[in-house]
C-alpha cells in the first residue's frame, strides 16, 4: 500500500479575521455550543481530497497550478448550523461567482482523479464548531467580515493526540485584476 496523506484545497483566512471570528464566537455562542475549531485552523475548504498518494498529489498539484482566474472578495455575513454533521459555520450569504468557479474546478479535477466528491452542492463556509449536535440559537444577522483572496493552497491534515493540525504544502496565486 503506498503511503497517503489527508489533503484538501482551501483558502487561508487573514490572521485578523481569524481572531475577530474567535472573539465574536466567544461572545455570541454558549460554551456548550460544541467543540470550537482552533483559531489557527479556521479556513474555508474548496475541495476535500481524502487520503491521497504522493503520485496523485503530484497530478492534482499540477492541475491546480494551471488554474488562471482573478482573485475575489469574500463577505462573511451568514451563519448556520448543520445538525446532521454537527457543524456551526459562518460564510458568505451570496458567494462570489469566482469563489464558486475556483471550488468547482478543483472539485471536478479531484473527482476525475478518483477523489470522491460529495453529491451536495458546494456551500462555502468556515467551520467554527464541531460536535454541535444540539440546535442552538444563532446570532442575529448584521455581522460582516470581508477579506480579499489572492491565492489558494493545498493543505495536509494530521490528527495526533487528540489534536488536528493543518500544514500548507503549496499555494498558487490568483490574479489581482478584479480586486478593488
Ligand atoms: P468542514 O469544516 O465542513 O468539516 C479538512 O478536514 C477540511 O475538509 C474541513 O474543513 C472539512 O470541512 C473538509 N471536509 C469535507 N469533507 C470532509 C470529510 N469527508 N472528512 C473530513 N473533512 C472533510
Amino acid at each position: 500500500m503506498p503511503e497517503t496523506r489527508r489533503l484538501f484545497f482551501a483558502l487561508a483566512l487573514p490572521n485578523e479575521i481569524q481572531s475577530a471570528l474567535v472573539a465574536w464566537r466567544g461572545s455570541h455562542f454558549p460554551l456548550s455550543a460544541g467543540r470550537p475549531v482552533a483559531q489557527a485552523n479556521l479556513h474555508l475548504t474548496l475541495a476535500f481530497l481524502g487520503d491521497v498518494s504522493a503520485a496523485k498529489q503530484h497530478v492534482l498539484s499540477q492541475l491546480a497550478g494551471r488554474i488562471q482566474q482573478p482573485g475575489f472578495q469574500v463577505n462573511l455575513n451568514d451563519a448556520g448550523q448543520w445538525l446532521r454533521s454537527g457543524v456551526i459555520w459562518i460564510g458568505p450569504r451570496h458567494p462570489p461567482r469566482l469563489l464558486l468557479q475556483l471550488a468547482g474546478l478543483l472539485r471536478a479535477q479531484a473527482a476525475r482523479n478518483g477523489c470522491h466528491q460529495p453529491g451536495l452542492p458546494f456551500h462555502p463556509h468556515i467551520t467554527l464548531y464541531r460536535q454541535a449536535n444540539e440546535a442552538i440559537l444563532l446570532p442575529p444577522p448584521g455581522f460582516n467580515w470581508s477579506f480579499s483572496v489572492s491565492e489558494f493552497a493545498l493543505y495536509a491534515s494530521t490528527y495526533r493526540q487528540g489534536r488536528t493540525t493543518y500544514r500548507m504544502l503549496e499555494k498558487w496565486p490568483l490574479s489581482m485584476e478584479s480586486l478593488p
